[in-house]
């Protein structure tokens, strides 16, 4: 019996309520969007998620990382950067590609017509939708998670949702407590999207405490950090491969 099993149960209820909903939703006329978002959850469920004991038809797990600073020298996106060497160097079935949300208009459902979106919106809502988790890295403003970041939530939001049932990590660089306020109002709003955090480990990074963690370009420098990054990453597939497959 594969590890686990005692869960297939549960997941095949799951998979038909949610196939029985798409039908639902293909009932009635669909928008571009949502032929879109149904025919990439086709396409996914043909190939499992590769994981230790598959072998043959299985492909990587795509992690698409946001981040929520758009400062050209962001040590936020300096942690994403470093995830991407690492999963590159040691870990072979994850792919992490990050996702420039600096061209997004703001959030205006006025902007949407006949079912589309604007063009930069369309692009980034199907990279998500094409993704199997999702890899945030913000700071923290004002006690909370940016702004460039809640916006890019909220088109992903729109119906169809882009989010729903993804498996997603957070890490911040911030000030003294690292952005733990930011990352709690983050898991808060995951709630309403049915983004499913992992819990730990946690990743909150203080980038004023010497000594340097960054270099001036926002380059990740500090070891530790590096290998707390990895094993982020990996808890992130181990829950991934559990929740998707
Ligand atoms: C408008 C603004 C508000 C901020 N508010 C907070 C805050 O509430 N808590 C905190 O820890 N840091 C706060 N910071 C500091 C940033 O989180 C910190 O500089 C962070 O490292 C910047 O990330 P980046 O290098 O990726 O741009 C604030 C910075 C700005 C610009």
């Amino acid at each position: 019996m594969p590890k686990w099993g005692w869960l297939s149960g549960l997941f095949t209820w799951k998979k038909s309520a949610n196939a029985r909903g798409a039908s639902r939703v293909a009932a009635a006329a669909e928008t571009p969007s949502e032929t879109a978002y149904n025919n990439t959850l086709q396409q996914k469920k043909k190939k499992p998620i590769i994981s230790v004991e598959q072998e043959g038809n299985a492909r990587v797990l795509k992690v698409v990382a946001i981040c929520g600073s758009l400062r050209k020298a962001s040590c936020n996106s300096g942690l994403i950067r470093a995830a991407i060497e690492i999963a590159k160097e040691s870990i072979p079935d994850m792919e992490i590609e990050l996702v420039d949300i600096s061209n997004l208009p703001f959030l205006n459902t006025d902007l949407e017509v006949d079912g589309r979106f604007p063009d930069a919106v369309e692009s980034f809502r199907k990279r998500f939708l094409d993704a199997d988790c999702v890899l945030f890295s913000t700071p923290e403003y004002n006690y909370s998670v940016t702004a460039p970041v809640k916006n890019a939530i909220d088109w992903a939001s729109r119906s169809p949702n882009v989010m729903a049932g993804k498996p997603a990590a957070i890490m911040s660089v911030a000030g003294s407590l690292g952005g733990a306020r930011a990352q709690y109002h983050l898991r808060q709003i995951g709630v309403y999207l049915d983004l499913h955090f992992i819990n730990k480990p946690e990743l909150f990074v203080n980038g004023y405490q010497s000594p340097q963690k960054f270099d001036e370009d926002g380059n990740l420098i500090d070891k530790a950090i590096r290998e707390r990054v990895k094993k982020l990453l990996l808890a992130l597939q181990e829950f991934s491969i559990e929740l998707l497959n």
